[in-house]
């Protein structure tokens, strides 16, 4: 988004290039778009995405400069881990989680069931320290695009399930769906854009793939997929048309979890999907619902491991929020804390990895999006969708930034992100 700083290739080696952030570097991939040694880029989500004319570049570094080492300083004073008092066999795990991020199932278990509020902290702590250490400051933001709530799928959980009558459903068409991301990269800024829809036959690959050569080429953007279920053969096609990163949860690792709230997939099939993902070399965003029927922090730490063993680059765990129109309408959702430490878990258990903040976190709570940043968390997305349709898509209810208009909540984004001293680098490779 606006909130971005372009790098300077210092060297490419196999497609990998190096890129200098005022005397810092991180990797992207170059495969997508290929620059040389000396220009300058704009990377997202480890991929280069768009070549910037030098004059252009130095003028924005010059612009960014003194913010950049500011921002710098504020992480560093705020990643700081205070004084805890708690039990030896907690810091014992503590330390060596962040010493070696090779903590045992038992372990993390132990992290994640902890309600003490002194050893909360300290969990917290660590887990932003640990960021801090590994990734620095650097932040990204993506835009995403519900570009239809049409389902053919029946999940127990969600608002866009077929059965749902009570909700009217819309499609964006293709043209609407390049415009809304050309506007957003024109006016906002935006770099990475997440197309998400539910399981809609409607837009056949061809129509998909027409949207996302427009939208990368267009827009110089990352283009990310998030349509569920389609052949690998499909997805091929999504990532030759210049998509680089799919988005699927798995939703639970306990096959009895997903069973009860899928009667119409499998576990099998869905890790089928993100493995097929991975064997494209798509950058895979995946992970669980948090406070699914019978779930516990066993679960929860089978589907953090599950998500590192997957080869993923993101982790996407967010709270279930009962909706009123679904079977799991009167279930309770998880408590902020649960969601919180599983961030941290996460976090602790990989140290490098892109950690979202879901929109879902700050539904459960307003403050919901700053303390998951300040727990190991440090990749966010804005809606971007038409004020029209954004509310229509309703996986949930109340979904928190429906009635903001786009630009207010680029604005307090950036806001929030300076506060944090969070720059909108790369996160790299
Ligand atoms: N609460 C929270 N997240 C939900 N999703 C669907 N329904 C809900 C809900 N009630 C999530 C699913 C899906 C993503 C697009 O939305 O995890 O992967
Ligand atoms: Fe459809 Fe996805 Fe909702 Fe399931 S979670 S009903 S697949 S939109």
């Amino acid at each position: 988004m606006c909130y971005a700083i372009p790098g300077k290739v210092v060297s490419i080696e196999k497609d990998i290039a190096v890129i200098d952030y005022f005397g810092e570097t991180k990797k992207a991939r170059a495969d997508l778009v290929t620059p040389q040694v000396g220009e300058y880029v704009y990377a997202q989500g480890g991929f280069i995405v768009n070549l910037i004319p030098e004059k252009e570049a130095t003028k924005i570094l010059e612009a960014w400069k003194e913010m950049f080492f500011h921002l710098k300083q504020s992480d560093e004073a705020q990643a700081k881990i205070r004084e805890h008092r708690v039990s030896k066999e907690f810091k014992i795990i503590i330390n060596k989680a962040a010493q070696t991020s090779n903590l045992t199932k038992d372990e993390a278990v132990r992290l994640l069931k902890t309600t003490d509020s002194e050893e909360l902290k300290l969990l917290f702590e660590t887990a932003n320290q640990v960021r801090h250490r590994d990734l620095g400051n650097a932040c990204c933001v993506h835009g995403i695009i519900e570009f239809s709530n049409h389902c053919t799928k029946s999940c127990s959980y969600c608002g866009l399930r077929n059965q749902n009558t009570n909700l009217q459903r819309y499609r964006m068409t293709p043209e609407q769906i390049i415009n809304v991301a050309e506007k957003a990269t024109q006016d906002l800024g935006f770099k990475a854009f997440v197309l998400q829809s539910g399981e809609d036959e409607f837009y056949s690959d061809d129509m998909l793939v027409k949207v996302i050569k427009e939208i990368q080429t267009k827009c110089g953007a990352l283009v990310f997929v998030s349509v569920g279920n389609r052949s690998k053969k499909s997805y091929q096609k999504f990532y030759d048309a210049g998509a680089r990163a799919v988005l699927i949860r798995f939703e639970s690792s306990n096959p009895k979890i997903y069973s009860n709230v899928h009667n119409d997939s499998s576990l099998e099939e869905r890790l089928q999907l993100i493995k097929n993902a991975e064997e494209i070399s798509f950058l895979i965003a995946t992970g669980s619902l948090i406070g699914l029927p019978n779930q516990t922090e066993e679960d929860i730490v089978e589907d953090l491991f599950l998500t590192r063993e997957l080869g993923t680059e993101m982790y996407s765990f967010g709270p279930f929020l009962p909706h009123p129109d679904t079977p799991l309408a009167n279930q309770s959702k998880p408590s902020l804390d649960l969601v919180l430490k599983t961030l941290a878990v996460a976090r602790l258990l990989d140290p490098e990895a892109k950690i979202l903040i879901t929109t879902a976190l700050e539904t459960l709570v307003p403050e919901g999006k700053r303390l998951g940043l300040i727990s190991g968390g440090n990749s966010l997305m804005i809606n971007v969708t038409p004020q029209s349709y954004k509310e229509l898509y309703s996986i949930y209810p109340n979904k928190a930034g429906t009635k903001d208009e786009i630009e207010q909540a680029v604005d307090s984004t950036v806001s929030l992100l300076k506060s944090l001293g969070r720059a909108p680098t790369d996160l790299g490779v």
